[in-house]
């Protein structure tokens, strides 16, 4: 599959660059951020979403915060002082996908680490940031590789896999998680169809994943959110796929809002029904799926629809950006260490030994 032309996050120069996915599918531009205020900025406005795109944008902001102290004060005291508060803004920037602690768990090390060279550390945080971009490139094809190959066999017919959400290139270094498994089969050579959800409120189904499949010439069909139980029961969808936001240690699967309603139809019609993720997504520490923090967003986002109200101005709103699935309503968590079918804190476990 050729390499896209678009790229959700990058390095230039000091500064992170981001596709603006707010104005896609209709225009593909890009801007710079500089330092960790405005990279933590650019995560919650939704300039870039998706767990693992979050967790290379929050590394790469990082390093933007260190080059950006160093030219402006010079080399600090203490670079672990100097870069703390940079790193909780980014830190607090989105709750619920773990990419982002993860990420910058990863960077603490050298932060606080005194015997190196002091006048090194912000281009030692940029090759960190670089690793993370790079390994999570090779996690999403792995994965792919890996998730294609449980897909059900359909025969001489076409498959058709539903997805939730964005879990592609855009959401991700390259290649995407779910998307990736998606991109595994068609790598195969299987003829693939995919149903992508809408996904209200913020629609990253039908502005991100159409605009990323269609890019890359995989057959689409865009339904609404409330289509799909219809679908299933119909006999139309062989397989569901999506990713995760923070899968907990046995296996609860936190995503986009919807899915676990998905994953509840996907039961009562016997439709194989997987989560792909990194190990980075993966948080053991959070033992099931009560314990993951779930994000609130602005009530605007539920009552207008591009700046025009849908609703009346005084209703109340709900806006819970995501939901958890349990592991029992999930065939198999593929990983880029391999799948655990069906999930369990065992399986979870042996993925990191
Ligand atoms: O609110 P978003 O757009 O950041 O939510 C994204 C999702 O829920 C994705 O499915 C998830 O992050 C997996 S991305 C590979």
């Amino acid at each position: 599959m050729a390499s896209p032309t678009y790229q959700a996050v990058s390095w230039n120069d000091g500064a992170v660059r981001l596709l603006e996915q707010r104005d896609l599918p209709h225009r593909e531009h890009y801007k710079d951020y500089q330092g960790a205020r405005e990279t933590a900025d650019a995560i919650r406005d939704m300039v870039v979403r998706g767990a693992p795109a979050i967790g290379c944008t929050a590394a790469y902001g990082l390093a933007s915060e260190a080059f950006t102290i160093m030219k402006s004060r010079g080399i600090p005291n203490s670079w672990s002082d100097a870069l703390a508060p940079g790193m909780e803004t980014l830190r607090n920037s989105r709750p619920t996908a773990v990419n982002l602690m993860w990420a910058l768990d990863e960077l603490k090390p050298l932060v606080e680490e005194r015997s190196a060279d002091p006048a090194t550390l912000p281009e030692r945080l940029l090759a960190a940031a670089q690793k993370i971009f790079d390994d999570d490139v090779a996690s999403c094809k792995a994965m792919g590789r890996i998730g294609a190959q449980l897909l059900p066999d359909t025969g001489d017919r076409p498959i058709t896999i539903m997805t939730h959400c964005n879990a592609g290139a855009l959401a991700t270094a390259g290649y995407g998680t779910a998307l990736g498994v998606i991109r595994g089969a068609v790598e195969m050579g299987r003829s693939v169809h995919v149903i992508a959800n809408e996904t209200r409120p913020y629609l990253q189904g039908a502005r991100l994943t159409a605009w990323e499949l269609l890019e890359d010439g995989i057959d689409t069909t865009l339904i609404t959110d409330n289509m799909a139980g219809w679908l299933m029961q119909c006999g139309e969808i062989d397989a569901i796929v999506v990713g995760a936001d923070r899968v907990a240690g046995n296996g609860d699967a936190a995503n986009k809002i919807g899915t676990y309603t998905h994953s509840v139809l996907a039961k009562r019609h016997g439709i194989p029904f997987f989560v792909a993720c990194p190990l980075s997504t993966i948080d053991r520490e959070t033992a099931s799926g009560s314990g993951i923090a779930i994000e609130d967003r602005d009530a605007k986002e539920v009552t207008e629809i591009f700046d025009k109200p849908i609703a009346p101005a005084n209703v109340k709103v709900r806006h819970p950006a995501f939901d958890v699935t349990p592991a029992e309503l999930i065939t198999a968590l593929v990983t880029e260490k391999g799948a655990v079918h069906p999930p369990s804190k065992e399986g979870i476990d042996t993925l990191f030994e």
